[in-house]
């Protein structure tokens, strides 16, 4: 259910189409619901679709084509680790095993204190900078060694502890 409040973002972000495409704006509201609830479930998707006067299956289909919308809950840091082929050639996933030891999960799967997910990504248009990841969808990270991974993960942990 979308909240009235919900609902006036979606009618900023449909506004600034013409009337007869407010479909255009599915990414913009998806992004509203996954900033409010930290994901955007098959509900959401619902929701969104009735909106916007779409069929499901194509609101479905920009939330799965995107790495930044997330089908389900993740932790406080989301890391995408590029490990599209120019990525892998310089040590992209490397890089992603790196973090998995470090973090004590696989791909895919969220630490258990709920701090770290780790996910796979497409290119980030950042090759030559590999390897590469982006963390929560915002900060891209460059030429990540293990021992720059190490301290990102630290730093990470560390900015959560009481001073
Ligand atoms: Fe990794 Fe392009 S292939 S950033």
């Amino acid at each position: 259910m979308i909240s009235d409040a919900t609902k006036l973002r979606f009618a900023k972000e449909v506004a600034k189409y013409p009337t007869d495409q407010k479909q255009s704006a599915v990414m913009a509201c998806l992004a509203i619901v996954q900033q409010e609830q930290g994901y955007v479930s098959a509900e959401s998707e619902q929701d969104v679709a009735e909106y916007l006067g779409m069929a499901p299956i194509a609101v479905h289909e920009v939330t799965t084509f995107y790495n930044m919308y997330n089908q389900r809950p993740v932790g406080k840091y989301k890391l995408n680790v590029c490990t599209n082929l120019p990525c892998q050639l310089r040590n992209g996933q490397k890089a992603l095993h790196h973090l998995e030891s470090k973090l004590g999960i696989h791909m895919g799967q969220t630490t258990a204190d709920g701090m770290f997910t780790l996910q796979q990504s497409e290119c980030l248009g950042a090759c030559a900078d590999a390897p590469v990841l982006l963390v929560n969808d915002r900060s891209m990270c460059s030429f990540m060694t293990d021992e720059k991974l190490d301290q990102l993960v630290d730093g990470l942990r560390g900015a959560q502890e009481p001073t």
